[in-house]
This record gives C-alpha cells, sequence and structure tokens, in this order.
C-alpha cells in the first residue's frame, strides 16, 4: 500500500518510518512518502495559509496550495485523483477512527492520501471538495494533524501482512471480529504468582478449550461493562478495590458462581 502524507513537518515522520513493524511494511513494498506544500505552493515566500474570511483567530490551509500539491504529486487533476484512492482530511471533527474504519482503510486498493492541517485547520473547501473522508482520532484537539496521520497509519499498517511478527496477532485482537467487537481478554506472563497476585487458575491449566472460553468470557464482559479506565481485574482485586465480579478460578479467593458469560 503507498501512504503519502502532505505536511509541513515532513521530518516528524522520520522517527515513525524507524520503528520496527513500519519498517517491516516498508521491506514487505509498502511505501510511506511524505510531500511538503511549500514546495508546490503556487503562493510565493513558500505561502501555503491564510487568515479566515470572516475574522477570527489564527491562519487557515489555503484550498488552492493542497489542490496544487496534489496536481503535482500524481501528475493529474485531485479530482480524478480521489476515483482512484483515499484521500483523508485529519479534522477533529472528522468521522472517528475505530478497527472497523481502520479495516476498511487497510483493504484500500489504491492507497491513501493524508492531509494534516495545522494552525487552524483546513479551508473547508479542501475537505468537501478534495478528501473523500474526513477522520478524527478523537474528539480533542491537537496541534496539527500529523499525530493523528501516524495513529491512523500505524493502526492501518498493523492489518497488512507481514508488518507484525505474528500473523494472528492483528486478528484476534481488541475490537476485532474475531472477538465480535470486544476488547481484547487479559494477558498474563511470569511470575505466575508475584506479591500474592495469583494469575487466573485456568490459564495454567492446558485447556485449550476452557482457556478459550475463558478468553471469550472476559472479553464479552470487558464489552459489556464499556469504555473503562480500569477494567476489572479477572484474578481478585484491583488496585481501585474489590473486584465486583470477583476471582474467577481460583486465585485464593471464593468461587465466583456461574459465569454469565460462560458457554
Ligand atoms: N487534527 C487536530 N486534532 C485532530 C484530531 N483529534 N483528529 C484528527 N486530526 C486532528
Amino acid at each position: 500500500m503507498q501512504l503519502d502524507v502532505l505536511t509541513l513537518f515532513p521530518e516528524w515522520f522520520e522517527w515513525f518510518r524507524t520503528q520496527r513493524h513500519v519498517r517491516n511494511a516498508i521491506e514487505q513494498g509498502h511505501e510511506i512518502r511524505t510531500f511538503d506544500p511549500r514546495a508546490t505552493t503556487p503562493l510565493t515566500g513558500g505561502q501555503v495559509d491564510d487568515t479566515p474570511f470572516g475574522g477570527g483567530a489564527g491562519m487557515v490551509l489555503r484550498v488552492d496550495v493542497i489542490d496544487q500539491a496534489i496536481g503535482e504529486i500524481y501528475g493529474k487533476d485531485s479530482l480524478e485523483i480521489r476515483k482512484d484512492r483515499r484521500i483523508l482530511a485529519l479534522t477533529p471533527g472528522g468521522r472517528m477512527l475505530d478497527d472497523r474504519f481502520v479495516d476498511e482503510l487497510a483493504a484500500e486498493p489504491g492507497g491513501l492520501t493524508l492531509l494534516c492541517g495545522r494552525y487552524e485547520g483546513f479551508d473547508e473547501r479542501i475537505v468537501q471538495r478534495i478528501a473523500t473522508d474526513a477522520v478524527s482520532v478523537g474528539r480533542y484537539v491537537l496541534a496539527g494533524g500529523e499525530l493523528a496521520a501516524m495513529v491512523v497509519m500505524d493502526a492501518v499498517i498493523r492489518k497488512l501482512p507481514g508488518s507484525l511478527g505474528h500473523e494472528a496477532s492483528a486478528v484476534e485482537e481488541s475490537f476485532s471480529t474475531a472477538l465480535g467487537g470486544d476488547p481484547e481478554y487479559p494477558h498474563y506472563t511470569r511470575p505466575a504468582e508475584y506479591r500474592g497476585w495469583e494469575i487466573p487458575q485456568v490459564l495454567l491449566s492446558g485447556n485449550h478449550a476452557e482457556i478459550a472460553t475463558w478468553r471469550r468470557a472476559r472479553s464479552r464482559e470487558r464489552g459489556v461493562v464499556g469504555p473503562t479506565a480500569h477494567p476489572p481485574d479477572p484474578a481478585g482485586e484491583t488496585a481501585a478495590g474489590p473486584d465486583p465480579f470477583g476471582p474467577i478460578g481460583g486465585g485464593g479467593g471464593a468461587p465466583s458462581g456461574p459465569d454469565p458469560f460462560a458457554g
């Protein structure tokens, strides 16, 4: 997949390109290219932005500058380009990024172009006429679209074959279809007991069917509880107090009774 970023800060992406999974993706033939609209601006002095009509604070990225940049990168009019590839304008009010949206973008055959706003953002005609999608990484305002572009690319790259060491790791992960859209189940590693904090005994049982049932139930439970800063700890007590679900499958406590999500 070709991932092209239009940004006034191309150097931000140098670090991103050196990260292991990104490097793997590049070695597999995927591309990450950056373009600075200052290099192609039709205005003098490298101008790319202007004051908003109607007044107000800040500067707005100009539509003619972005149109020209896209035309020069692809050698075609931007209205033609948007038929062939997704052009994403990163903006806090856009469509919220989630696993389904990431799957959709990762399956895009024509590649992605990410437009990073700065200052007060874009002239709205960039979003309406040039971009195919407005994308938000959350309802808060970043200083610019660069970090948001990296979030989108990171999430997309993880879905591309060969970028993660272990192929299954992007399949059965939080919010994936494999988990019915629920958050991922909790993981534990050695030591099995630390400061009296035991892990759920079922994970030591070697019974793969039981482990799978337990994991699905924990994942479902997290989906039902909904977003929480401190998910229930199935092994026992959390720092926030006793676990409302009680210890599961041992851990020194009393059995919690039948699991409403099991089976
Ligand atoms: N640009 C600034 N804030 C943003 C956000 N929350 N999501 C996407 N792009 C942005």
